[in-house]
């Protein structure tokens, strides 16, 4: 199915499920989440100093990370409104998702300056090359869009509130995971728009769904040092193979979207869904000997 052909038949799904949105996202303030009275003034130039907060490696990881994807949001709202378009309910739900995804930059980076938990400096120089570079996944078509949304939202969920549970600072930790339950309700948005898409054009899906799990990246590969501090946080179970594997596939490709029970696939679809099947369950076992193999290694020092 063509795009417009495909966008024009979920859009009514879309308003039903924007409408659902609106009724379920709770208001918060990121201001009164922020533990204030640990702050104090910066000197220019002063140099981080990791004693200044208790956090494993693997934590200042995962938070510079999971901040940098926050603050690329102006890139994601021009691909957001380049496939999805201005018009209701698509740009009142672009429009809302911005606002959201903004106050999560906004208590992260509050929380982070306040606290001192990671190198400031460093975080700032990284925003500035992410956002001036611009470097965000583009899917190739609206199928291949909202299955990627919503495996990233989830994926972004997971990260958020495992960054959380890591931190031994409960102002931290509620943070996370206040912004981890808005990055739920975003991922229920695309994943059951995708199911009405599943609906319409199975084959299509399919074959969409199959590209993306494939090739699924979190949307931080163009944050200098993406990957030394992809592989921190692995090791670290805030987001590696297994959450991949039992946390979004599964429950969503199987669960959700019921994968193996779609009827009236054309040939080349089938095809589609056997390679996909057979790619989860190599995720499954790459998840499961990664673990092995971390096991045998010694805790990761503070
Ligand atoms: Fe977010
Ligand atoms: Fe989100």
């Amino acid at each position: 199915m063509k795009d417009a052909a495909l966008l024009a038949g979920v859009t009514p799904v879309a308003a039903e499920l924007l409408e659902r949105h609106l009724g379920t996202a709770k208001e918060w303030f990121p201001h009164e989440m922020v533990p204030w009275s640990r702050g104090r003034d910066f000197a220019e130039g002063e140099d981080f100093d990791p004693n200044e907060a208790k956090l494993p490696d693997a934590a200042r990881s995962a938070l510079l990370l999971n901040l940098l994807t926050e603050d690329n949001l102006p890139h994601y709202f021009r691909r957001i409104a380049g496939r999805f378009g201005d018009d209701d309910p698509w740009g009142v739900w672009n429009k809302r998702w911005t606002a959201e995804e903004g106050r999560h930059a906004i208590v992260i980076r509050d929380y982070l300056t306040v606290t001192r938990s990671i190198d400031l400096r460093e975080l700032e120089r990284a925003r500035m090359f992410q956002v001036s570079t611009g470097i965000v996944p583009n899917p190739p078509s609206l199928a291949d869009g909202l299955v990627y949304v919503t495996l990233q939202e989830l994926a972004t969920r997971i990260a958020h509130r495992n960054t959380g549970e890591l931190l031994e600072d409960p102002h931290g930790t509620a943070i996370m995971r206040r912004v981890a339950a808005d990055e739920n309700l975003h991922h229920i948005f695309y994943r059951d728009v995708t199911s009405a898409a599943l609906e319409l054009d199975p084959s299509g899906m399919v074959a969409a769904i199959e590209r993306q799990v494939k090739s699924f990246e979190m949307p931080g590969a163009g944050i200098p040092n993406f990957k030394k501090h992809a592989r921190l946080i692995a090791s670290a179970g805030v987001y590696d193979f297994a959450s991949y594997h039992d946390q979004i596939l599964v429950p969503v490709i199987y669960k959700h979207w019921r994968i193996e029970h779609l009827q009236n696939l054309k040939a080349a679809a089938e095809q589609a869904r056997d390679r996909l099947m057979q790619h989860i369950e190599r995720v499954n076992q790459l998840a499961v000997r990664m673990k092995a193999r971390l096991a045998t290694r010694p805790a990761p020092a503070h």
